[in-house]
Order: structure tokens, then sequence, then C-alpha cells
């Protein structure tokens, strides 16, 4: 078996298998380390696969149970099978996650089955399932290890009762109540899937509105929605313990502002406050530098403060945690390593929140935009004035474009949509192009589309919609 190679990735998620990929399409002789028996990581096996996978189901189930009868679809006595729901998610995951092994097998990367261990600059150590070491040389290395889920102090995932994400996509049965700390991305897909099948759900959140970091007239409005559909939150609240007493979890939090303490007793716990780097002990012993936050630092060229090491993805200081970020650093670094000019444009990374409605957005948010002192116009315009949402019934939501006030350039979009997802990616290319909002306003969009309302935004940013 090969042991010399140009370039060894260490991880198999978005950021590394991509990575691996382009570095073969390059010419370079590139191997890929593995601790998971499955390759994917995150990403794939448990996190946005098995994710979007339950969310589609449960969607489908709830609307059969809510919205059929009124299409004129009568079905009849619709029963949930969790069990199979389930299966149906593993059999995704197996599919993406052997898609991966064709495309090594493709690109002629050798997969190096273990846990990877950098011993210096040029060598890789491999300690594969059954205990065996073996050493691998390398002219190149990529960290790609990504993220953990963190908890709060005091509270122990034990993935049975206290759930990370990982365990709140694989429980036997419906919980009859559950609390989610945090209100971001996890916390409110997850949310959606168990309030669909049938759970009575509260999200704790610390701060006094949902998803932070996204534009606060897309939280405030998301916030209502959701409300709607059932789920209970309790903002601006600090959870203070949560003790496991037979099978129930008690879960105690006092109100920031006014002091109040409250306490409830359900049947899991899933904390969602955020992921941190996976960086282990033997990472550590490199010297590799990190920064404040226990991410690796890197240059603009993704090298870390050793020659020749480089990293991407959710372990390096740059841009959100996101799969998509990771993939585009993944290329960036491999075209660096082949002495190609690689770069991301961190300015222009969309982010999607997949309930239903979704919501997404791309570039700025009005409060950035305040805090930066940047004089901006907005265009907004509502699904409920959109035809094509209309006759699908799915009107909630708008479209806002923000445009700097003087070159009309768009600076940042953000919506709530069913198509939000699917739609973010035309303002990601107008934004790439330096488009203005007036050059969104004279291109030609289909009818009857979602995405005319991105159209009549942009026309609102110089307030002239047509449907509105
Ligand atoms: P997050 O950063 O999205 O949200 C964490 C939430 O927890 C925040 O609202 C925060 O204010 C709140 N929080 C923090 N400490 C708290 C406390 N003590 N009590 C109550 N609330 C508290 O993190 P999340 O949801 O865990 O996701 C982790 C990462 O995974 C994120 O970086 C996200 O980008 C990524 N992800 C992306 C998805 C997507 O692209 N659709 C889906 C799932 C995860």
């Amino acid at each position: 078996m090969e042991k010399n190679f140009d370039v060894i990735v260490i991880g198999s998620g978005p950021a590394g298998y991509v990575c691996a990929i382009r570095c073969s399409q390059l010419g370079l002789k590139t191997a890929c380390v593995e601790s998971n028996q499955t390759l994917g990581g995150t990403c794939l096996n448990v996190g946005c696969i098995p994710s979007k996978s339950l969310l589609n189901s449960s969607e489908i189930y709830h609307k059969s149970k809510t919205d059929f009868e009124k299409l004129g679809i009568e079905i009849g006595n619709i029963k949930l099978n969790l069990s199979k729901m389930m299966q149906n998610k593993q059999k995704s995951v197996l599919t993406l996650t052997k898609g991966i092994e064709f495309l090594f097998k493709k690109n002629k990367i050798t997969h190096l089955k273990g846990k990877g261990v950098i011993s210096n600059k040029n060598t890789v150590d491999v300690i594969d399932f059954s205990g065996k070491k073996t050493n691998y040389k390398t002219k190149n290395i990529v960290i790609g290890t990504g993220s953990i889920a963190t908890s709060l102090p005091g509270i122990k995932i034990d993935e049975n009762i206290i759930v990370s994400s990982t365990g709140a996509l694989s429980f036997e049965k419906i919980p009859k109540k559950m609390v989610v700390i945090g209100g971001g991305y996890i916390g409110l897909e997850l949310s959606s899937v168990w309030k669909r099948l049938g759970s009575e759900v509260t999200v704790i959140e610390f701060l006094d509105h949902i998803i932070p970091g996204m534009d606060r007239d897309i939280s405030s409005e998301f916030l209502k929605i959701l409300q709607k559909q059932g789920i209970n939150f309790k903002l601006d609240q600090k959870v203070t313990e949560v003790n496991i007493v037979k099978d129930k979890a008690i879960v105690d939090f006092t109100n920031n502002k006014t002091g109040k303490r409250e306490r409830i007793e359900c049947d899991k716990v899933l904390v969602a406050v955020g992921r941190r780097s996976n960086i282990g002990e033997d990472l550590l012993k490199t010297g590799i530098k990190l920064d404040s936050n226990k991410k690796i630092k890197v240059n603009e060229k993704f090298e870390t403060s050793i020659k020749n090491i480089y990293a991407v993805g959710d372990v390096i200081n740059k841009g959100p945690m996101l799969a998509h970020k990771a993939e585009e650093e993944g290329i960036a670094i491999a075209e660096i390593i082949a002495g190609q000019a690689g770069h991301v444009n961190y300015d222009v990374i969309p982010a999607v929140i997949y309930t239903s409605p979704e919501v997404a957005s791309v570039g700025k948010t009005e409060e950035q935009l305040k805090k930066e002192n940047i004089k901006y116009k907005i265009g907004k315009f509502p699904f409920l004035a959109n035809s094509r949402a209309k006759v699908n019934n799915e009107t909630e939501g708008f479209v806002k474009i923000i445009a700097d006030e003087k070159t009309d350039k768009v600076l940042g979009v953000s919506m709530i949509s069913n198509m939000a997802g699917t739609m973010i990616a035309e303002l990601a290319l107008a934004m790439e192009f330096g488009a203005s909002a007036e050059d969104i306003a004279r291109t030609c969009h289909a009818h009857p589309t979602h995405n005319e309302a991105v159209k009549e935004a942009a026309m609102a940013v110089d307030k002239r919609p047509i449907h509105f």
C-alpha cells in the first residue's frame, strides 16, 4: 500500500472530503484519514443529512393530517411508524456516505481507516480500528476534524434523556414533553421535527430573541410563525440546572430580567447551545497555535502556525460553522497547495434554517450595517402578495433586500419562505457578481414562482413594487 503522499487530509466531513477530491483533481497524490466507520463526518452521519430526512418526513406527516383534506386528498386513518421513518433516514445516510466512498475510488484517493495523529509536519500516524499503528509520509497535511456539541456547566449529555442533536435524531419513541435549550439552528430544526410528530416542545433561549446573528425583522417574524405552530418559547432565560429523576428530566431556569424561577419536567432535553472545534490533545501536542475561541489560527492561505499544515472547516477561526463554508475552504486549500490562487469570499456565505417555512440569509443584516455606519435602503416583499405562494397556501414570510444607499449594490438579503433555502442561491450569485438591486429588478423572473418575490423586493428598494 502507498505510504508517501503529497497531501494527507485528516477528517472526511464536507471540509476534508471535498478538499481531498479537489487535491486529487489537481494531480496531487492524496489520502484521507477517517476515524469513524463511515465517511462524511457530522454532516452526513449525524447532522445535515439525517436532520433533513426527518424534517422532510415529519413535514409530510404533519401536512397529511392538517392540509391534505383541504386540498381534496382524503387518505383516511393516518398512522405514524417512527421506526420506519428512522430506517428511511438511515438509508439516506448510508447512500450518501457510500457515495463518498465511490467518489474516493473514482478520484484514486487512498482512504486510511482509523485515527490520524500528526507526529511531525511530514508524518501522520494512523491507528486503525484494531489498534495497529502505521505511519505515512506526506508533503502537506490538512486538518479537517470538525466540531462537537457543547453543553452547559453542570449539565452532562448522556444521549438518552439529556441529548445533543445526535441523540435527538434517533429517539425510539415520541417524547411526550421535550425541552430544547437554545433557539438557534439545531434547536429550531429539531423542535419542528418533534413538535410535528406529536411532542409538546418548549424552547428555552438565553437571549431575548431567537436565531441570533440573523436579521432582527426575520427573527421576530419567525418566532411568531413557530409559536403559531404550537412550539412554546421561554426567552431571556438562564437554565440553572437539569436533574434526572427516575426517567424524567427536571429543568430549572431563571428569567434574566425579573429573576423569576421556573421548572419544567419532561421526557427529553435537547442541549443545542452551539458547537466547539474538535481539537484533541494529540493535535495540541504538535504546537499548533489556537485563537482565544480555541479554534486553529490560520493565515489567509489557511496555513496554521506550522508550515505546510493547513486547517479547514469548523476547526478554524474563519466564517460560520457551516458545511458549505467548509467545502469552499476545502477547494481553496487544495488549489493553494497546488500553487493556484484559492480563495473564499466570506462576505457571501448563505445560511439556511430548514424549518417550514425555511429561513435564509446572505450578506449583512440591518443591525450589522447600522453598527458599521453604512447607509442603506431596504426593499421588502411579502409572500402574501406572491401568486405561487398563494396557490400553494404558503403565504408566510417575506423577502428583505438591503442595498447601499448611494451605489444600490446589494449588501444583504434575508427571507422567510417555504423555498428560502433554494431561493437564496440567486442572491448569493447576485452578490458574488456585485449586483445592484436594480440589476435584480430588471432580471426577468419566471411566473408564477416564489422567486418573483425577490424581483419585487428589489423593485421595492426603489419604491416601485408592482404587486404590493
Ligand atoms: P447556534 O449557535 O445556532 O444556537 C445556539 C443558541 O443557543 C443561540 O440562540 C444561543 O443564544 C443559545 N444559548 C447559548 N447559551 C445558552 C444558554 N445557556 N441557555 C439557553 N440558550 C443558550 O448553535 P446550534 O443550534 O447548537 O448549532 C451549532 C452549529 O451547527 C451552528 O454553528 C450552526 O451553524 C450549525 N448548524 C447549521 C445548520 C444549518 O445550516 N441548517 C443546522 C444545524 C446546525
